[in-house]
């Protein structure tokens, strides 16, 4: 049975993709340094599938334990969704978020090298493609200007990814670039489970929700989109992980190298949303309007037609089904896995 290398395996959408690699049938081997996630996650990983998770408990950019993983485990393929995420810190602390995001990746990709496991799927950003000249935005957009410091990290690991991938053709590398996972597995089980105040619209409705926060502040409503408010292309992150089992069996296919957008090919403005929210959980959200957070595009939405056609992938569950997932995680863990 191939064992997957779930890197950063204990985060939000890790631990989402590691509950659909165990279903498909994938044996789970996880290295997670737990800056930004908790064990238990992984235990309730275990608890919803049945099954074990092997976890290292470390980084990606200690060499060392590193070659101990690949010695102890026959790997076919790594997913790599360890990195740091919050694009305002990025902004406070660069060198940071270049070392961990960048380096650490480089030195993965050195040991995997040296175990000749050379079979990659790699967790991008929509953010890559900056402001987009036309939505819905096709994999064949170029890539833009990031706004900030974790953006880059996305942008620069790509194109990383693609010279070794040129350089060495036995490399097989998926770039999976994702637009806005929110949701959370069925079982309200396992979601996600940010760090003090969160930065991200659903995880923020969620709190004023639970009562956590008073109010959501909507940055910006004079944005050039029919109601004013940002407009995204929210994905259920169930729907993500899946794509990560579909990539997967496209790597056995060596496909070289390849992009895909994970993205439902809808976009909801933030009014959208928070009236999704409410209708779906009988909920009201109190709001106000408030200027607009620098950094922030009008609109961005995936065209997902490419994952369709090549992966056989394609999300399932819409804006209604991520706004009652959400707040069945959010209502039944108020402290997150705290
Ligand atoms: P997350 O913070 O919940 O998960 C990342 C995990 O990686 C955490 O468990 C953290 O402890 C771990 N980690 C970080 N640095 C590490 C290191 N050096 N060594 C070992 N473990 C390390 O974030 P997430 O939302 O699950 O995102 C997963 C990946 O997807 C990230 O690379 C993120 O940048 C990318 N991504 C996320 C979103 C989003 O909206 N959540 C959007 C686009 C891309
Ligand atoms: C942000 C990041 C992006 C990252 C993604 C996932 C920026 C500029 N972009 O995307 O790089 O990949 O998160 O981590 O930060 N909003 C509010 N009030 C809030 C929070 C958000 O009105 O309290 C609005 C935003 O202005 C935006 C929409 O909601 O229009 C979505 O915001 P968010 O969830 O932060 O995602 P992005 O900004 O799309």
């Amino acid at each position: 049975m191939s064992k997957i290398l779930v890197t950063g395996g204990a985060g939000f959408i890790g631990s989402h993709a590691c509950v659909e690699l165990l279903d498909s049938g994938y044996e789970v081997v996880v290295i997670d340094n737990l800056s930004n996630s908790s064990k238990e996650s992984l235990n309730r990983v275990e608890e919803i599938t049945g099954k074990k998770v092997k976890f290292y408990e470390g980084d990606i950019a200690d060499v060392e334990l590193m070659e101990k993983i690949f010695n102890e485990n026959d790997i076919f393929a790594v997913m790599h969704f360890a990195g740091l995420k919050a694009v305002g810190e990025s902004t406070k602390k660069p060198l940071e978020y270049y070392k961990n995001n960048i380096s650490g990746s480089i030195l993965m990709c050195e040991v995997m090298r040296n175990h000749n496991v050379k079979n990659l799927i790699f967790s991008s950003s929509a953010t890559v493609y900056g402001e987009p000249k036309v939505v819905p935005i096709t994999e064949d957009c170029p890539k833009g200007q990031c706004t900030n410091p974790y953006g880059w990290t996305k942008s620069m690991l790509e194109q990383i990814f693609m010279d070794i991938q040129k350089a060495d053709e036995e490399w097989n590398i998926i770039l999976l670039r994702y637009f806005n996972p929110i949701g959370a597995h069925k079982s309200g089980r396992i979601g996600e489970d940010p760090n003090g105040i969160p930065n991200n619209l659903m995880p923020y409705i969620t709190k004023v929700a639970t009562g956590e926060l008073p109010k959501l502040n909507i940055f910006g409503d004079d944005y050039n989109t029919k109601d004013g408010t940002g407009v995204r292309d929210y994905i259920h992150v169930v729907d993500l992980a899946r794509g990560h089992v579909d990539a997967l069996k496209k790597i056995e296919e060596n496909p070289g190298i390849e992009i895909y957008n994970l993205g439902t090919g809808t976009g909801y403005s933030v009014l959208d949303v928070v009236k999704n929210f409410e209708k779906a959980n009988n909920l009201t959200i109190p709001y106000e309007i408030a200027p607009r957070r620098p950094g922030d595009i009008d609109a961005s939405y995936a065209d997902p037609s490419k994952a369709k056609r090549e992966l056989g992938w394609e999300a399932q569950y819409n804006i209604e089904q991520m706004c009652l997932d959400s707040w069945n995680w959010q209502k039944n863990n108020p402290n997150g896995y705290k």
